[in-house]
């Protein structure tokens, strides 16, 4: 019976042109985040191009005439790594060029004018740096700061290309935090550097080859001082302040144990490194005691007399609610304020408006980062209001003279789109990537909706849905069910060339893909409320979301579907493998799931474990054995796809080990794939193409009646 439906159902798909795939998906163009000139005239973006035929991605530089929506080349190429506008004009530039003549490793610093590309090398630098921020000083001189690694003895750059290979390869040590996402941590720690260009005769700049290590001297008692914060912090953890004396910068705290605890706190140190970095919401401070937790976002004010940064109160809660702060800053001397204190919103960036007195703030709410607007002093009760709306993800955004802001966003339907808005203008779209892009070529906002819910525990649920082209509502499709990571990250209607739903639903199906229990943005309780509770009533939405389209989505045939999941969603898979909604899907996929939560201490983020589990393994057994997967093996049937790669240091490789090594011995049909070069994300295009390709034919042929195929491998 169940054969015949699936035959039935592959013809009617027949004929529907899969326009967009998986080569083109992966291969189209990914821009970057506009960087805006200063006058607010020209915004410049790079371009990585893949070439299926010599596997090959190429960066151009493009440039974005703001006035007219124009798009043209820009006039240099990708020996620019990146840079910065600073110098006499509007057009002024400070770019590194990612070699060095003369210091094998190195960098080098050139001067330029974006539009007249006639650059002038100004320094050489001893280390692969990066992350360059510049301010011109009243002198005419440059002040900059980048990162490198730095020697953990004595804190001077560390260049790998120069440095002594020991010739034994052990690593020994004494303190957690052995390894973290997919490398081993070694003696070296990411710092800021400062470095100074001085006016010299004729208008040039000399430098003096002189870079400064801005954390040394740092009383780390415990865990020694790191900006930005491997391996996920970025040049989002330091700002230089507009008129160069001073850096802040955030780092752990110093007296905690780094593997079992977020906090952090942000520094500010003077530019040249006359003086030690004091952290200006450590202990002692005139931050409020309540606010332990990471610090993030330090934003100088356009005088330099203000500190802008966000602060989570929980000390080891990497998903507590981030809370806005300003600090006065004279000298080393600061006095923190809260900023709307009790709104129910975590900020991840932050801009100050020209005048000094608002701020544009980056924060999430449905599953969509917007842009809000408040002013810098706002009291407890103030409600911040968003002025870019639900339609896409605001990747980044600068801001323009006229106090209106250059988006750089992106949805499911477009890679990247740049628009222009302000609290009172309206969205004025200058570029999207669907409409240049023959690889996106049909994309559109149609293509997304979203429905709420009843959830397991009566709160509304909202649920994303992607359709595929020519989607017909009088037909039925088969069902991609789809749930997040994280378990404390959104999937909204977002672009991503790792889980891209958009591209799921053009294989022929219906994608779901609800923001369950613990999803952000939805209020900080409805996030808290996953703590010691994997498996309770997230699965209960996911229940009631099965219920629910039952009843009420008819284009969807609810007896051919398939679920699947990375992550804290490779957990679920898991999870409703050994429970009785497993058995409603034709087969599961799982990338880099938990199967063994008592064995949850083989990860490196202790800190995460312990605040979701809410304890240690040793007082809290009883919540770990709650929601584990592996106590549920015995009702193992659904046929099921494990990917695990070997990288993978958050949920190491053993837990896909384990479990195929158990779904084979109980005879359920499965497949293990893994790639011994990937971590927790498959990151290389071809790995990428590889891993598509092998999923598709799986859940293909368990709802469209594909042959499944032996050995999809790329060789070209
Ligand atoms: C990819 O590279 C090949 C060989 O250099 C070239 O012929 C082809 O035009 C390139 N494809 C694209 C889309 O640029
Ligand atoms: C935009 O580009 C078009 C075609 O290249 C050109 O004709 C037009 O003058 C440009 N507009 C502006 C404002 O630069
Ligand atoms: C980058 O530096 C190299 C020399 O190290 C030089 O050949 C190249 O032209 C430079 N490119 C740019 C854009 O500065
Ligand atoms: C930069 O552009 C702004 C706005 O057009 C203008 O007021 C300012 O004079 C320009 N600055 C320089 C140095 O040219
Ligand atoms: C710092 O230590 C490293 C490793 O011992 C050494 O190679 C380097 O020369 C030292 N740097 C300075 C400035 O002393
Ligand atoms: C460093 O910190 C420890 C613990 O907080 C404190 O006891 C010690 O006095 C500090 N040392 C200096 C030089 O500030
Ligand atoms: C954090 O780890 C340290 C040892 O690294 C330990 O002494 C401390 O009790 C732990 N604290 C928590 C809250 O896990
Ligand atoms: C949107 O997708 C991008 C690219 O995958 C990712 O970096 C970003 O974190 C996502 N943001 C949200 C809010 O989902
Ligand atoms: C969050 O829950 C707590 C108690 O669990 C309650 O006191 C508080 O009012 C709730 N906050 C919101 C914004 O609903
Ligand atoms: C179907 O939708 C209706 C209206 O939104 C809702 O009341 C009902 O609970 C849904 N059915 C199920 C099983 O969730
Ligand atoms: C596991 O399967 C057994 C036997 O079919 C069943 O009694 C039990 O309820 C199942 N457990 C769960 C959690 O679904
Ligand atoms: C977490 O543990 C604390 C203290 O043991 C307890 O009061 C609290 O209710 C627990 N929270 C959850 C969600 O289990």
């Amino acid at each position: 019976m169940a054969v015949m439906k699936v035959i039935a159902l592959t013809s009617a798909l027949i004929g529907v042109a899969v326009a967009y795939d998986i080569e083109g998906m992966l291969g189209a163009p990914r821009r970057s985040a506009a960087i805006v000139n200063p006058s607010g005239e020209l915004a410049f973006f790079s371009s990585t191009k893949y070439n299926w035929t010599t596997h090959k991605a190429s960066t151009t530089w493009h440039v974005l005439d703001i006035a007219s929506g124009n798009v043209s080349k820009a006039a240099f190429d990708s020996g620019v790594s990146e840079f910065v506008f600073v110098g006499p004009t509007n057009t002024s530039i400070l770019y590194i060029n990612g070699t060095n003549e003369e210091i094998p490793g190195g960098v080098t610093l050139y001067t330029a004018d974006v539009l007249d590309f006639k650059p002038k090398l100004v320094a050489s630098l001893d280390a692969p740096y990066s992350g360059l921020k510049a301010t011109q000083t009243e002198d005419g001189g440059i002040n900059f700061i980048a990162w490198s690694l730095a020697y953990g003895n004595n804190g001077s750059a560390y260049n790998p290309e120069l440095a002594t290979i020991p010739l034994s390869s052990g690593q020994l040590y004494d303190n957690n935090f052995v390894r973290h996402w997919n490398i081993y941590i070694a003696q070296e720690r990411q710092a800021v550097f400062s470095g100074r260009l001085s006016p010299a005769y004729g208008g040039a700049l000399s430098f003096d080859g002189k870079t400064k290590n801005l954390l040394l001297g740092i009383n780390a008692t415990v865990t020694r001082p790191e900006s930005p914060v491997a391996v996920m912090g970025d040049s989002g953890d330091y700002d230089i302040s507009p008129n160069g004396k001073t850096v802040a910068f955030l780092s752990k705290a110093p007296e905690l144990p780094k593997a079992n605890y977020t906090a952090s706190y942000i520094y500010v140190v003077p530019h040249d490194g006359s003086e030690i970095a004091v952290a200006i919401n450590g202990p002692g401070s005139t931050a409020p005691e309540a606010a332990k937790g990471a610090s993030a976002a330090p934003k100088w004010s356009p005088d330099s007399t203000k500190l802008a940064y966000a602060q989570q109160d929980g000390i080891f809660y990497e998903s507590d609610r981030f809370k806005l702060y300003v600090a006065a800053i004279d000298g080393l001397e600061a006095e923190v304020t809260p900023v709307a204190e009790y709104w129910d919103s975590s900020p991840s960036s932050i801009s100050w408006n020209r005048d000094g007195e608002t701020l544009y703030v980056g924060s999430e709410l449905h599953a969509a980062v917007r842009v809000w607007s408040l002013p810098a002093d706002a009291d407890a009760d103030y409600k911040p209001k968003d002025f870019t709306g639900p339609e896409s993800v605001v990747a980044d955004f600068a801001v323009l003279p006229d106090n209106s802001i250059l988006v750089s966003a992106a949805a499911s339907w477009t890679s990247r789109i740049y628009y222009t808005i302000s609290p009172s203008t309206e969205k004025k779209v200058l570029f999207s990537a669907n409409e240049v892009d023959p690889e996106l070529k049909g994309l559109s906002p149609k293509d997304v909706s979203n429905f709420w819910y009843p959830g397991g525990d009566g709160d509304m649920i909202q649920c994303f849905v992607y359709y595929p082209s020519n989607f017909d509502a009088s037909k039925k499709y088969p069902w991609v069910f789809n749930v997040h990571g994280g378990p404390q990250s959104a999937q909204g209607d977002n672009w991503s060339t790792r889980w891209n739903l958009r591209l799921w639903a053009e294989q022929g199906f219906i994608v779901t893909s609800p923001q369950f229990t613990g999803t952000p943005s939805y209020s900080q309780n409805f996030t808290d409320k996953i703590q010691a509770n994997w498996g309770g009533t997230p699965y209960e939405d996911l229940v009631k979301l099965f219920e629910y389209v039952e009843e009420n989505i008819s284009y969807i045939d609810t007896t051919n579907a398939v679920a699947v999941g990375a992550s804290y969603g490779g957990f679920m898979m898991n999870w409703i493998q050994g429970h009785a909604l497993g058995r409603k899907f034709k087969a599961l996929v799982s990338h880099d799931g938990k199967l063994n939560q008592v064995g949850s201490y083989g990860t490196e983020e202790l800190w995460f474990i312990q605040q979701d589990q809410n304890g240690t393994i040793w007082n809290n057994r009883a919540n770990y054995e709650r929601w584990d997967p592996l106590k549920y093996a015995a009702n193992f049937s659904t046929p099921q796809f494990v990917i695990h790669n070997d990288l993978d240091y958050r949920l190491p490789i053993a837990e896909g080990i384990m479990l195929f090594n158990i779904l084979q011995s109980l005879g359920v049909p499965s497949r293990f794939l893994h790639f011994p070069d990937e971590g927790h994300w498959v990151v290389n295009r071809i790995n990428s193409l590889m891993w598509h390709q092998n999923i598709f034919n799986w859940v293909k042929h368990y709802t469209q009646g594909e042959a499944l195929l032996q050995d999809i491998v790329i060789t070209q």
